[in-house]
This record gives structure tokens, C-alpha cells and sequence, in this order.
């Protein structure tokens, strides 16, 4: 599944913690994954997860501390970005990688002009670039998100949720990124206009054959937007596959849980049946199985021994002793 050329990103048991207090919260654990040059990840899981973790860690902006980077490597595009100085960091964020965050409004600049967000990242990035052909790429990059160039020179303020969240993907997709780590891009956003922003990354992410992770904890937003599914619960990896394959022939109960509350395409015989209970406490995770306390399948040896990752099927990865059980769902 990796180490071949088509290979743009590869995480290999990456652990990270942060200190809070006197407690250590166990964020993410051993997590490996990739994601193919052009191709489109989904990583779904419930708030806490770890995936905005594992975003800001392959971007490298993990605010160190609280948080500690364990182990691992991060392989983007054949260097593993872990080991780079801080100057070759900077190059990777916005040529190799790019990250859209939750709320536009925390993403940009309230004090500068639209237009100078954008350029500010061409600058960085385009030390030789002169000031007006800075200025007219910035206007392209805003015609490219669908906002008139003419709003070049307006603030922050003057723009609706929606197109402000343009404003951030123009500034993201600046420097031609291979990869866009989208982190809830509509989270924050007004439902009617959820899809529009949505189709627009995927419009532009097919465009520029850039490869995506899309975190969401939406399973309509993966049915429509992604090729492959990472479900992560309490940090860990617990189904990996296809999409297709995984909506047919999802396996781990916590993924078939997720998709018990989902609301039924097919009117109301099938009632919303949420997951019960909680996730555990980041701070004191149990031994074996992190869904045991909450899973009708569980055994005492679910409960006393590690559960590895396995492969159940071709490329369908499962972290469950009763992978076997169907139904269920
Ligand atoms: N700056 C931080 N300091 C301490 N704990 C944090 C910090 N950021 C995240 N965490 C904790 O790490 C875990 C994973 O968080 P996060 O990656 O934000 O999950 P998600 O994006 O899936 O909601 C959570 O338990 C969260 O409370
Ligand atoms: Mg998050």
C-alpha cells in the first residue's frame, strides 16, 4: 500500500501527546496511513478524535508544547517532513501541502485586504515575484474561487461566511499544493451553502489533480466527496478501505454505529440509533480495544490485549477481533 511512486503521502506509526496539566492526553496512536498523488481521503471520526492533530502534524504546525511529537515519519512527496529544518518547512507548507481550517474567520487577517492575504503567500514562496505580478495572480486566485477580482481590495468583514471561506481556499491553493488537508472546511458554515464550498474543492481538487484528506465527521460529506475512508476513534485507526468497499462491507462496529446515525435516506422506518455511551478518556485510555466499553460484541479478550490493524479483505483494513460478525448495523 505504499513506497510506490504514486505514493504522495505516507504516515508510518505516528504517536502524539500533549501535556495538559499533570495528565498526558494520548492524541494519536500510531496512526499509519496514505494517500495516493491526485487521490481524495476521508478521515471520519466524533470530535476528539485526532484528526485535526494529525493534519497540523503533517503540515508541521503542532503547537509544541503542549504537544509532543512521539514518534513516526511523515513522508510527503519522498522526504520525510519530521526531520526538516524550520526554513524547509516553510517551503513544504503551501508548495507540497496546505491546510484549510474550520472557521474562516480565525484563517484570516481581519487588518489586511483580501487581495494582500493572497499575495502575502506568493511573496513567501516567490521571493523574485514582482508586486504586480503578485497582484495579478492574487486576481486570478479569486476569479479561480468565484469572487469577482474587482473585490481585490476589500477586508475580511465586507465578505459572507461563505465567501470568505473562498477567500481561505484562494490563499490555500496559491502556490499550487499537491495536497489539500481540508479540516471541516463547512463546519462553520450556513447548510445552504455547505455544498457549494464542497463542490468547489472537489471541483478545483479534480482541476489540479491535487490529492486531498478531507476531515469530516459527516459520512454523507465522504459518500459524495472521497475515494477512501480512515475511520479514527480515540487516536487509532479502526477501518480503513475503499469507499465503495466500505459502505457495503464496513466491519468495525463503531464504523457501523456511525453509519446507525445517520439519518435514513429512505424516509423515517429506520430510527436515528446514535452509538451509546462516550468515547474514553484521551487521558487514561483503556488496554485493548478502545470500543469495548461501548461495543455489544465485546469479549474479555477484546478488553486485555492489543487489537492490531488487519487486512480483512484486499486493501480493507479492520482493528477488530469480530470483523467476521455481519449485520449488526
Ligand atoms: N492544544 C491542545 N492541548 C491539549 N490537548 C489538546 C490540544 N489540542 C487537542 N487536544 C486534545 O487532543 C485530542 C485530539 O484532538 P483533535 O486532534 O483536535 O481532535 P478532532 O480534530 O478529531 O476533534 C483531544 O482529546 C483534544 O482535547
Ligand atoms: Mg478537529
Amino acid at each position: 500500500m505504499s513506497g510506490d511512486n504514486n505514493t504522495f503521502l505516507s504516515m508510518r506509526n505516528v504517536k502524539i501527546e500533549y501535556t495538559s496539566g499533570h495528565h498526558i492526553v494520548q492524541a494519536v496512536n500510531d496512526v499509519s496511513l496514505d494517500i495516493e498523488r491526485g487521490e481524495s481521503l476521508g478521515l471520519v471520526g466524533e470530535t476528539g478524535a485526532g484528526k485535526t492533530t494529525i493534519a497540523k502534524a503533517i503540515m508541521q504546525i503542532l503547537p509544541v508544547p503542549p504537544a509532543i511529537f512521539k514518534k513516526g515519519e511523515i513522508w510527503l512527496d519522498g522526504q520525510n517532513v519530521v526531520e526538516l529544518s524550520e526554513t524547509e518547512k516553510i517551503k513544504i507548507r503551501g508548495e507540497k501541502a496546505a491546510m484549510i481550517f474550520q472557521d474562516p474567520m480565525t484563517a484570516l487577517n481581519p487588518l489586511l485586504t483580501v487581495g494582500d492575504q493572497i499575495g502575502e503567500v506568493l511573496a513567501v514562496h516567490n521571493p523574485k515575484m514582482a508586486k504586480r505580478e503578485i497582484m495579478e495572480k492574487s486576481i486570478e486566485m479569486l476569479e479561480t474561487v468565484g469572487i469577482p477580482g474587482e473585490r481585490f481590495a476589500e477586508y475580511p468583514h465586507q465578505f459572507s461566511g461563505g465567501m470568505k471561506q473562498r477567500v481561505v481556499i484562494a490563499i490555500a491553493l496559491a502556490c499550487n499544493p499537491e495536497l489539500l488537508l481540508a479540516d471541516e472546511p463547512t463546519t462553520a458554515l450556513d447548510v445552504t451553502i455547505q455544498a457549494q464550498i464542497l463542490d468547489l474543492i472537489k471541483e478545483l481538487q479534480k482541476e489540479r489533480k491535487m490529492a486531498m484528506m478531507l476531515i469530516t465527521h459527516d459520512l454523507g460529506i465522504v459518500a459524495e466527496y472521497c475515494d477512501r475512508v480512515a475511520v479514527i476513534y480515540a487516536g487509532e485507526i479502526v477501518e480503513y478501505a475503499n469507499k465503495e468497499e466500505l459502505f457495503r462491507r464496513r466491519r468495525h462496529p463503531y464504523t457501523k454505529g456511525l453509519f446507525g446515525s445517520l439519518p435514513s435516506l429512505t424516509g423515517n422506518e429506520k430510527r436515528l440509533s446514535p452509538i451509546p455511551g462516550l468515547p474514553p478518556d484521551p487521558t487514561h485510555l483503556p488496554m485493548g480495544c478502545k470500543f469495548a466499553h461501548r461495543c455489544r460484541h465485546a469479549s474479555p479478550e477484546c478488553k486485555n490485549r492489543e487489537i492490531p490493524l488487519v487486512e480483512i479483505a484486499p486493501g480493507h483494513m479492520c482493528r477488530c477481533l469480530k470483523a467476521h460478525i455481519k449485520g449488526g448495523d
